[in-house]
């Protein structure tokens, strides 16, 4: 597993304590910090916006890989970017013919941006908007919750995903989010992914940094 990075997240932190939670990622070995953003509509739970990621920005240097689960998510991209994100990513199914124009959107106000596809939706919708992304994101769960188990059948989309951007000779990031375990992370990678969003196998860890360094195949 070459260089695969590692990024928690947040959703199975304790928010209390979430400043916390975060700078102790760092010292653990992770490479990004993945913030799971749910507005109670394009999917069925509710986490936190903006001001999460503002207040939590001053607890570490690792880079923030925002992940919008809202719908109309073109309305808050400004305020995500001046809040820290590092990187924006967009569902295609909320975003539909907007998807491109989102994409530009998130690239003009400094941030990198991504696509982000359901397991139910075809590699198509993100390779239609490839070229305008900095990472592409297949998930390996139906959005909402933590801790559900990886579908294998997305595993397909990554591969090809995997080889879209090879073709291109793409330096864009092909994340896999959802369902990442110690059994499963090396084979999600082999098949092309080289960031791996890992909640429940880093927060339900006794030892936060074994398990990261595991998850890396280290
Ligand atoms: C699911 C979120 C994922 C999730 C990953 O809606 O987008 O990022 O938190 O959690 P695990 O790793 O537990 O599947
Ligand atoms: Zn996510």
């Amino acid at each position: 597993m070459n260089n695969v990075k590692i990024a928690p997240s947040v959703l199975s932190a304790d928010f209390a304590k979430m400043g916390d939670e975060v700078a102790g990622l760092q010292r653990f070995g992770a490479d990004m910090i993945h913030v799971d953003v749910m507005d109670g509509v394009f999917v069925p739970n509710i986490t936190f916006g903006i001001k999460m990621v503002k207040d939590i920005r001053p607890y570490t240097k690792l880079p923030f890989d925002v992940h919008l689960m809202i719908v109309e998510p073109w309305k808050y991209v400004e305020r995500f970017a001046a809040a820290g994100a590092d990187y924006i990513t967009v569902h295609a199914e909320a975003c539909g013919e907007r998807t491109a124009e989102t994409l530009k959107r998130i690239r003009g106000c400094g941030a990198k941006c991504g696509v982000v596809i359901n397991p139910d939706t075809p590699a198509e919708k993100a390779e239609a908007v490839l070229d305008l992304c900095d990472m592409a994101v297949v998930m390996g769960v139906h959005p909402g919750f933590g801790g559900q188990k990886y579908i294998e059948e997305v595993g397909k989309k990554i591969a090809r995903l995997a080889g879209a951007l090879k073709a291109r000779k793409s330096a864009a990031l092909l994340e896999l989010d959802g369902g990442v375990t110690e059994e499963n992370a090396a084979k999600i990678a082999s098949l092309g992914a080289n960031v791996l969003v890992a909640g429940s196998a880093v927060f339900g860890a006794k030892d936060k940094k074994a398990a990261i360094a595991r998850l890396k195949g280290i």
